[in-house]
């Protein structure tokens, strides 16, 4: 594929396992131009998610400028994810020590100078939560209508994961996502209602250990380390969230999507994050976000591990 047939991106997220293997897909795929790489706070402290982004686009050879993003959600504490992704916050197989250093602006400013440098419109793909990308909107509106879409991982039309309302990425920063989804930008939604339909087996770590290259090495191990605790959840592989966000864009035929209008709820007992989607069209709003409900999940897997062959073939 020729460069200018790429689409240009920005990824954004708190790796974190799946955020991890997502950008694997990105990199792996090669229908992308990825401008930049932002860290956010999320699976674990701002600090970690930068030297797991450094760690992982040294792993996977991604030469794109990496950016620390905002140090904080915008009004709320931080929360982190131990629990599913570890103390690192990329806990596993070890990685190869970031072989470059973080650019010296910060996140917003280095998307504003990729968007603004870019001679077509950009799409974000965001896999952790909206900070990063409410923060560039505070900061620099002159460049919204630079922003092609918003591919994100986050959200749930009919529940939640982190509470029975909200999951994790949108209640870690919900003032954030009211901001992203009140913008006017198209929204792809990949919430739990399709991610957690996007399981990678143990029959699956198989086939990607059998790839036998030095990215499907690490990737099995992740995949195997994410899976130790949803199968304590009763899950019957590991959840690929982020990744969908990605395939989204590039094999929008396997999925079934469906927009809607979705607010989100900042605050309330119970309901603080959740992603309240007008489901019946109840309150006569035009639909801002296209939401992912449900994907064939063995052409998910496919693609997938076809990606991540590639890392044994030519020097990307
Ligand atoms: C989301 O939360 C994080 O733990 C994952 O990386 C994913 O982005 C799923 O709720
Ligand atoms: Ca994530």
């Amino acid at each position: 594929m020729t460069e200018t047939k790429r689409i240009p991106i920005i990824l954004d997220g708190d790796p974190g396992h799946d955020d991890a293997i997502s950008w694997v897909l990105a990199h792996g795929c090669g229908q992308f131009d990825i401008l930049a790489v932002t860290s956010v706070g999320g699976n674990q402290t701002i600090e970690k998610t930068t030297y797991n982004t450094l760690r992982v686009c040294t792993l996977i050879g991604l030469n794109a400028p990496v950016a620390r993003g905002c140090y904080h959600p915008l009004n709320t504490e931080q929360m982190n994810a131990p629990t599913v992704h570890g103390e690192s916050g990329l806990d596993g197989p070890a990685l190869p020590e970031p072989a470059f250093a973080v650019q010296e602006i910060s996140g917003i400013e280095l998307w504003a100078r990729v968007i603004r440098n870019c001679d077509r419109k950009v799409t974000i793909v965001s896999t952790g939560p909206l900070t990063n990308t409410a923060a560039f909107l505070l900061a620099h509106p002159e460049l919204k209508d630079r922003i092609e879409r918003i591919s994100l991982m986050g959200g749930g039309c009919l529940f939640g994961n982190w509470t029975p309302a909200a999951e994790f990425n949108i209640l870690v920063d919900p003032e954030a996502a009211k901001i992203v989804f009140e913008s006017g930008i198209p929204i792809l939604m990949a919430g739990i209602d399709v991610t957690e339909k996007a399981l990678v087996t143990p029959a699956d770590f198989e086939r990607i250990r059998a790839l036998n290259n030095p990215v499907s090495d690490i990737v099995w191990q992740w995949l195997e380390f994410f899976y130790r605790f949803h199968k304590t959840m009763g899950y019957e592989g590991a959840p690929m969230h982020d990744p969908c966000a990605v395939m989204v864009l590039i094999h929008p035929e396997i999925f079934t999507i469906r927009d809607f209008y979705v607010q989100i709820e900042t605050c309330g007992d119970y309901c603080k994050g959740a992603t309240i989607t007008d489901w019946h069209g109840t309150l006569g709003k035009t639909p801002n976000a296209s939401c992912l409900l449900d994907l064939d999940r063995e052409a998910f897997v496919n693609y997938l591990i076809d990606s991540i062959r590639t890392y044994g073939e030519v020097e990307k």
